[in-house]
């Protein structure tokens, strides 16, 4: 590789090894930073041309070879070279080899490393964006199917053992609720994305003239760095972006979790589209719902991204260390895999056919009236632990073959406990705030909806 190749090549005797290269370059994967790079050199240019450091000539010059860049690099015939170490590298020298001198003072008081962080931190802020649509559409299926399945029912679980019948609306919306507070998490995190560094330098700002509120302000940042080292140094953002997503990936897991359960035959709650759904190379028989399972399986990655991060920004000493360039894989891969995961886990809901009657026989188990009549004693005035004590020993009486809890229940307690069994029974006194019954998750339904326009609101004021 010939010696004068590379950005830095004029301190160095010899050309870099092959290793070297193959080794450091970034390009492979930051050639996605393509766009924003082009986006972060335009306020650059703009703002040296307002400082005085570039001629409006030469800035004329510049902006039409980064016009020229960014439309080979979106039709993907920006032709790169060996030498190209990463995408700072390769549009700079693309936009020299048009611009010729004027390309050549694009790089004034900028260095990649406040140039680099300037573009991730756009990066980010648009991908989280997506993501956060990505989130809000499978709200919308969670919302829309709960609100088809308000009168059916279903066993509510603890320790995966039936517990009390509640309304399958109420289950869909638990995990709509979880991904709200998703959507206020990447909400929060966008807002700290949400920062410009450029100006920074390499760490400690330039003797130039630059302004570096007003190139923020020409890049829709809606604030500027106060510390050039801290500045150059910070990946907390995509920290934060990489918990964010990994607890989304958590919560899609655990929806992936439910449902392979769900669409097992020993549940039989839900039968999956065959578009959602996929067969067994050797078994003609199977249906598999590989979407929830790599929806459990891949969390185990996000998970990995974010204490890999972690584990390379804390030892590192201010300022840039080459180590960042480790920031990237990350981040792209996890938006990557939640985005596919949340279109395919909503098509997989919105398409799925529930089976009300096996939810409905699975619901109506006798034993998931026991807390009703422990209820029921409570409303006659008794302690609930003495009505806890007297429903167990008829519990035990009925499991040890003595009858119907029914029968037994309605022999000591009255008749009218006869009316507390049934899934749909059950559920439906369970009218408190947030319960389970029909008519309290109609009034959950309002509130999510309520929420989701909220959110949809908070996602419109985003800049991306
Ligand atoms: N490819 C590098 C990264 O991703 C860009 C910054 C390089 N800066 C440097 N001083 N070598 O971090």
């Amino acid at each position: 590789m010939s010696n004068g190749s590379t950005l830095w090549h004029g301190r160095f005797e010899g050309g870099p090894a092959e290793a070297l290269m193959a080794y450091t370059v970034s390009l492979p994967f930051d050639r996605r930073l393509g766009p924003q790079d082009v986006r972060g050199s335009r306020a650059h240019v703009a703002g040296l041309v307002r400082a005085g450091l570039m001629s409006s000539e030469d800035g004329d010059l510049v902006i039409e070879a980064l016009d020229r860049v960014e439309t080979e690099l979106a039709e993907g015939t920006l032709e790169f070279l060996p030498s190209d170490e990463d995408i700072h590298t390769a549009v700079e020298r693309r936009v020299t080899e048009l611009a010729g001198e004027a390309g050549a003072r694009l790089h004034t008081a900028r260095s990649r490393n406040d140039q680099v962080a300037t573009d991730l931190r756009l990066w980010t802020r648009e991908a989280l964006t997506d993501v956060v649509d990505g989130v809000l559409a499978l709200q919308e299926v969670l919302a829309s199917r709960a609100a088809q399945t308000f009168d059916v029912t279903l066993p509510g679980y603890t320790h995966l053992q039936r517990a009390q019948s509640v309304s399958l609306s109420h289950h869909l919306m638990a995990h709509a609720w979880a991904l709200s507070r998703d959507v206020d998490r990447l909400l929060s995190t966008i807002t700290r994305a949400d920062v410009s560094p450029l100006g920074a330098g390499a760490l400690a700002g330039t003797s130039l003239p630059i302004d570096p509120e007003f190139t923020a302000r020409e890049l829709g940042f809606a604030a500027v760095f106060d510390n050039s080292l801290d500045a150059v140094g910070d990946r907390d953002f995509v920290a934060e972006a990489l918990f964010d997503l990994a607890l989304l990936g958590v919560h899609l897991s655990r929806i992936g979790e439910e449902w392979v359960l769900w669409t097992s035959e020993e549940f039989g709650f839900a039968r999956l589209d065959d578009a959602y759904a996929t067969g067994s190379s050797m078994l003609p028989q199977k249906k598999n719902a590989d979407i929830a399972e790599l929806a459990r399986g891949k969390s185990g990655r996000l998970i990995g991204h974010l204490t890999g991060l972690l584990a390379t920004l804390k030892g590192l000493p201010l300022a840039y260390n080459r180590d960042l360039q480790e920031d990237k894989e990350p981040l792209f891969d996890a938006v990557d895999q939640v985005v596919l995961a949340l279109s395919a886990i909503g098509g997989m809901i919105a398409t799925a056919e529930f089976a009300p009657e096996a939810m409905d026989a699975a619901s109506g188990a006798e034993v998931l009236a026991a807390t009703d009549l422990a209820e029921f004693l409570v409303r006659a005035g008794h302690p609930f632990r003495e009505a806890h004590a007297t429903v167990g020993a008829l519990v035990r009486r009925h499991l040890g073959g003595e009858g119907s809890l029914a029968d037994l229940a309605a022999a000591d307690l009255g008749e009218e406990v006869r009316a507390f069994f049934g899934g749909l029974n059950g559920a439906s006194m369970r009218t408190s705030r947030g319960g389970g019954s029909p008519a309290a998750c109609r009034e959950q339904h309002a509130r999510l909806m309520q929420r989701l326009e909220t959110d949809r609101g908070r996602r419109a004021g985003q800049r991306a």
